[in-house]
């Protein structure tokens, strides 16, 4: 999406009624122009302490600036032309790829679940190597963020995938930013400023491996769960909008727990709830098979078919069996 803005920093913001006080609290609160058009202006307000009015004045202004003349209905033509801005990250496997519709998509979040050792990983590492290949490649010429919640990120894995791929190892690094996140609010945090770094920096791919696991463990036990539910809600729509708003491709990685209460059909199920299942675009199932064999099933999907892929992972990253 181009980006229009007119303003670059909260300072700039000229509105009637709006004071230099107010926007202090915006900048205290860390926020950026590309965090005030996609939020919420209720969510803005609580969260800068500021006035409701003030936050929805100034979210119309930013808005404007940002994406000029604001539309609110468009027909579904122009909604077509917006979904032809989407574009698609191979995963490097052809299998995968056609279970993909071409690949991961921009615009979107996909979702990796799968229970430990399944892969999901690998995945994030493939894709952020594959993103970087020109696009007659399957990439998009571009770089990765890649936010690790879990510590198993591997320089020397992308080291190896680059290689494969083609790619100069020194140059496949560079192209990946990285930040380690330490708590769920460091997380939240993290993936706020993704926005900022999504704009300057030419980013395609966020990954973020695993979205899940610090609310699991931060947030464990019933009497929590509310404030879990609401905190996840709040992150997962972040990203939702990063995708949407800056055309990036997002990619969460989540694990899978286990109802003792079911008998009949399948057990296990992916953690997180309703709130991630219907903020998910795509969500897959990654499954360990035999001799190293994955298979990956679509769980949800507005147009995915329901049929299964199957990779391996070797030295060289994701490939086709
Ligand atoms: P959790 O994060 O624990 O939930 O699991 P995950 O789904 O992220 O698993 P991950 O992507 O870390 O997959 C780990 C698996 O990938 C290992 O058990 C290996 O089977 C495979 N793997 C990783 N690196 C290599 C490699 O260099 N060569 C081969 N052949 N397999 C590898
Ligand atoms: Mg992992």
């Amino acid at each position: 999406m181009d980006n229009k803005a007119e303003i670059s920093r909260i300072e700039d913001i000229d509105i009637e009624g709006v004071g230099r006080i107010t926007l202090k609290k915006l900048v205290d609160a860390g926020y950026s122009i590309e965090l005030l058009v996609t939020l919420p202006p209720q969510v803005i307000a609580r969260e800068a302490k500021i006035n409701v009015k003030k936050a929805i004045l100034i979210s119309e202004y930013v808005r404007k600036a940002y994406f000029g003349e604001v539309k609110n209905f468009v027909t579904a033509k122009e909604l077509m032309d917006r979904r032809k801005n989407v574009l698609r990250i191979s995963t490097g496997s052809n299998t995968l790829d056609e279970l993909f519709l071409g690949g991961v998509e921009t615009q979107a979040i996909t979702e990796f679940i799968g229970e430990f050792g399944a892969g999901k990983t690998q995945l994030c590492h493939q894709l952020a190597v594959m993103v970087q290949l020109p696009v007659e490649k399957g990439g998009l010429e571009a770089k990765a963020l890649y936010i690790d919640a879990e510590g198993t990120f591997r320089p020397e894995r992308i080291i190896q995938i680059a290689k494969y791929r083609g790619i100069q190892p020194e140059q496949a690094l560079e192209n990946i930013i990285y930040a380690r996140a330490y708590n769920s609010s460091h997380q939240i945090y993290l993936a706020r400023e993704a926005f900022r770094m999504v704009k300057n920096e030419g980013i395609r791919l966020v990954v973020l491996d695993s979205f899940i696991g610090y609310f699991r463990s931060e947030y464990s036990g019933r009497e929590n769960l509310a404030v879990r539910q609401q905190k996840i809600n709040g992150h997962i729509h972040d990203l939702y909008r990063l995708a949407v708003s800056l055309n990036v491709a997002v990619v969460i990685t989540n694990q899978v727990i286990s109802s003792p209460d079911v008998f009949f059909g399948n057990p296990q199920r992916p953690a997180g709830g309703n709130i991630i299942a219907h903020a998910s675009t795509y969500r897959f199932w990654i499954r360990k098979g035999r001799e190293g064999k994955r298979i990956v099933k679509v769980l949800d999907s507005p147009y995915h078919p329901e049929s299964e892929a199957i990779f391996t992972i070797t030295e060289n990253g994701i490939i086709d069996l």
